[in-house]
């Protein structure tokens, strides 16, 4: 059975490696670890097999990121229950009529999987595009 719970995995280069990203060093798994507003995890049994995260103020913004379902577990609808939660879970500490804004930087070819969790592209005809730097020392 597969179950999740909000914390992040224990080991997250693991999950990066599964999906081909670089690793992430001992202080940036430090900063994850203390500064991430919100996890998720996914197990089977225990094993774990999915995780997300969000960073964020915890008030309006939240960025999602770290989204790994390892690969012999994609299609199974891991990755969508795993953000449905996190989302759900961001929500559920606002006030009533408060909104949040929930962003990410998709991965090339995953934007179907967001747009089918309602997040929307961009440049749109109302909004401009995201934008990143990657800054390497
Ligand atoms: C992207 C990822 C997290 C999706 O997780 P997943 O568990 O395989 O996806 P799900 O099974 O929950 O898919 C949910 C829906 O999105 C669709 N979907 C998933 N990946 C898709 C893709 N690349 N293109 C089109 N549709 C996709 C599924 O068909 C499913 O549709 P349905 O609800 O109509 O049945 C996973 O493939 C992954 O870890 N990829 C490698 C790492 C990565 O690129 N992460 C994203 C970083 S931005």
């Amino acid at each position: 059975m597969i179950t999740y719970e909000f914390r992040l995995p224990n080991d997250i280069n693991s999950f990066r490696r599964s999906v081909g990203w670089y690793e992430l060093s001992e202080r940036q798994l430090r900063c994850a670890l203390e500064r991430s507003v919100l996890a998720i995890t996914a197990l089977d049994g225990d094993i774990e097999i999915g995780s997300a995260r969000v960073v964020g103020d915890g008030g309006y913004q939240f960025f999602i990121s770290d989204v790994i379902v390892r690969p012999e577990y994609q299609g199974r609808g891991i990755g969508k229950e795993m953000l449905t939660r996190l989302m759900d879970k961001a929500l559920s500490v606002a006030d009533e009529g408060e909104t949040i804004m929930v962003n990410l930087m998709s991965a090339k070819d995953k934007e179907p999987f967001y747009e089918k969790l309602g997040f929307m592209r961009r440049p749109n005809d109302e909004r401009g595009c995201g934008m990143t730097k990657f800054l390497k020392k």
